[in-house]
């Protein structure tokens, strides 16, 4: 385990010293960084007409109530996703934030079946999302590694389906993830199919204990052998669970503004993320759906500094936990680490 020292440990996180820790985000589904105004944008060139007359009536629309209430809007609001261009610019969009932030390795989801149920070809969403990632490295310097989700409402036929469709582009994709409606769709009805992804060399990852109980947390981990938990804050209703993730070092993706939006809980002060922190499990901050719940990565550091008081020293180990569970290369990480612990020192 990394130690770290920190000056001024116990002092609560400034937002300068938040933008400035170098930051990994490993749970960000693009579709959910689509920004209304992008949105609008889209609709007009692709001559799509919208439910929604304006920006203002679509914020209002984004008052949720559970998971559900959002996945509806969401999907349909990626109806303006249709050329290679609108995923460039999608993916574009969300890097300029992740440099505004201090952003420096991502690996964001996307749902190419909400795409190619559509009759958007495979081939047109990774080019898009692809050479903006590659132009994220180029340009702005962001390192990053493409996840594919499955829909987890859809069936395991249809899983399998998009496996084969994304053969092709292997190259593009670090991994393979699972996310939608989590209740009533635990992680062993994709075993099968996690099963071949891992066999194509692909990593694994799985959304579970979002809504869903700690049972499928334990299922993504035993038979979907995941390597990291995407969400996971039900494991707080089992001590055996919190004990198992903090043994096997085992990077929980935390998504505190999505949590509160999404009523997991009702307010922030309510959220576990450093109780979790604190008892040894490697818990990392990220956004999640950022256009749908209200900020990006740092403005989910700053609600954890508002609500719960975050130190300094709290940041930092949330930081370097996001960098240490991510797929990058040790070399690649063993950098990160070393501009975290210079920005610590100062
Ligand atoms: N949970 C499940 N599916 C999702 C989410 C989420 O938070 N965001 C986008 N798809
Ligand atoms: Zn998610």
């Amino acid at each position: 385990m990394t130690v770290l020292s920190v000056a001024q440990g116990n002092d609560i996180a400034t937002t300068d010293f938040l933008r400035a820790l170098p930051k990994a985000e490993l749970h960000l589904h693009l579709e959910g960084s689509l920004e209304p105004e992008l949105m609008f944008k889209l609709a007009a060139r692709n001559q799509i007409q919208l439910p929604y007359a304006s920006i203002d009536e679509v914020k209002k629309a984004y008052d949720f109530t559970n998971l559900q209430s959002f996945l509806d809007i969401y999907y349909q609001c990626a109806d303006v996703l249709r050329t290679e261009q609108d995923f460039y610019d999608l993916t574009w969009a969300y890097l300029e934030h992740c440099h505004a932030e201090g952003v420096v390795h991502i690996e964001p989801f996307f749902d190419p079946q909400t795409h190619t149920d559509r009759g958007i070809d495979m081939g047109v969403v990774v080019r898009g999302i692809s050479s903006a990632l590659h132009d994220g490295q180029q340009k702005l310097g962001i390192s990053s590694g493409l996840i594919l989700c499955f829909l987890r409402h859809l069936s395991e036929d249809a899983a399998f389906a998009t496996l084969e469709m994304a053969k092709p582009y292997l190259s593009h994709f670090v991994g393979v993830g699972l996310d939608s409606s989590e209740v009533g769709h635990p992680p062993e009805k994709f075993a099968r199919v996690f099963a071949a992804a891992r066999e194509l060399g692909l990593k694994a990852v799985a959304h579970a204990g979002e809504e869903g109980p700690v049972a499928y947390i334990e299922s993504a981990l035993d038979v979907l052998q995941v390597q990291r938990i995407d969400h996971g804050v039900r494991c707080t209703d089992s001590d055996a669970m919190m004990d198992r993730l903090a043994r096997e070092n085992m990077p929980l993706t935390v998504c505190p503004l999505s949590n509160t939006r999404l009523k997991v809980y009702q307010h922030m002060s309510e959220h576990p993320i450093l109780q979790l922190l604190d008892r040894g499990l490697c818990v990392t901050v990220n956004a999640d759906d950022p256009a749908f719940f209200g900020g990006y990565l740092l403005a989910n550091y700053q609600a954890l500094v508002e609500a719960l008081g975050m130190t300094r020293e709290q940041a930092a180990r949330l930081a370097a936990n996001s960098i240490q569970a991510s797929f990058a290369s040790d070399a690649a990480k063993a950098s990160m680490m070393k501009k975290l612990q210079q920005v610590i020192a100062a």
